[in-house]
């Protein structure tokens, strides 16, 4: 049995608001410079995963892993961050995705504490720009944790910010390598979009409007 829930622990990128997508475009893009074509499939092993991180995925895919020096990589990703950071510039609180403000507003109401847990070092921007920053009780960025997601120190940080155990928390992610971050953590998984892909939660919704806060809290009691 799980103990009695405490708190949320929400990602940023791909479940508050669209940002997935941004990545993705971004990554394609360098990806289309280097000569390394990618398919939104493979997309899926990006998400949740550490800018770094995604470098070298993309290089191993194009069998170009051995072919730039740490610093023409680190250019490189400072090139997709360029991009990226171009194409958040006119987020507004407009851009958070359906269902997330009115679930965030029952996790509230209900007295959980809220947690944010996301690998990005864009995340303090666009909670400002989405005007949630000051919602959470705790944001937990790339900046506070040593190993990205799949890893699950970034869960287990947030939940011990927020002083509360891992199996009272609720872990939402939209990547694979998220919901074993919080799988590991020990905490129980809602995942948001494809069923196949986040077959480790708990819980699947196929988008953010479907969210169902009553659901969640007795699919984690009942667990
Ligand atoms: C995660 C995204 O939230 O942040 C990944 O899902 C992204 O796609 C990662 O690579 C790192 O983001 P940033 O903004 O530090 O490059
Ligand atoms: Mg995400």
């Amino acid at each position: 049995m799980s103990k009695p829930l405490q708190a949320f622990i929400f990602d940023l990128d791909g479940v508050i608001t669209d940002t997935a997508e941004y990545h993705y475009l971004a990554w394609k893009k360098l990806g289309e410079e280097l000569g390394i074509p990618f398919t939104r499939e493979f997309n899926e092993e990006l998400k949740g995963v550490s800018r770094m991180d995604s470098l070298e995925k993309i290089l191993t895919l194009g069998n170009r892993q051995n072919d730039f020096s740490q610093d023409e990589k680190e250019a490189l990703a400072t090139k997709k961050n360029e991009h990226y950071v171009q194409l958040i510039a006119n987020i507004t609180p407009k851009d958070i995705l359906p269902g997330i403000k009115e679930l965030l507003a029952e996790v509230k109401a209900a007295g959980y504490k809220l947690g944010l847990a996301s690998v990005s070092k864009n995340a303090f921007a666009v909670m400002e720009s989405l005007e949630l920053k000051s919602e959470f009780d705790v944001i937990v960025d790339a900046a506070t944790i040593v190993r990205g997601k799949p890893d699950p120190e970034i869960f287990l940080t947030a939940a011990k910010l927020l002083n509360v155990d891992a199996n009272a928390c609720i872990g939402i992610e939209d990547a694979a390598a998220g919901v074993d971050s919080i799988k590991d953590a020990g905490m129980f998984a809602v995942g948001v979009g494809s069923a196949e892909t986040l077959a480790k939660a708990d819980l699947v919704y196929p988008s953010t409007d479907k969210l169902s806060f009553g659901e969640i809290v007795k699919m984690h009691q009942e667990k």
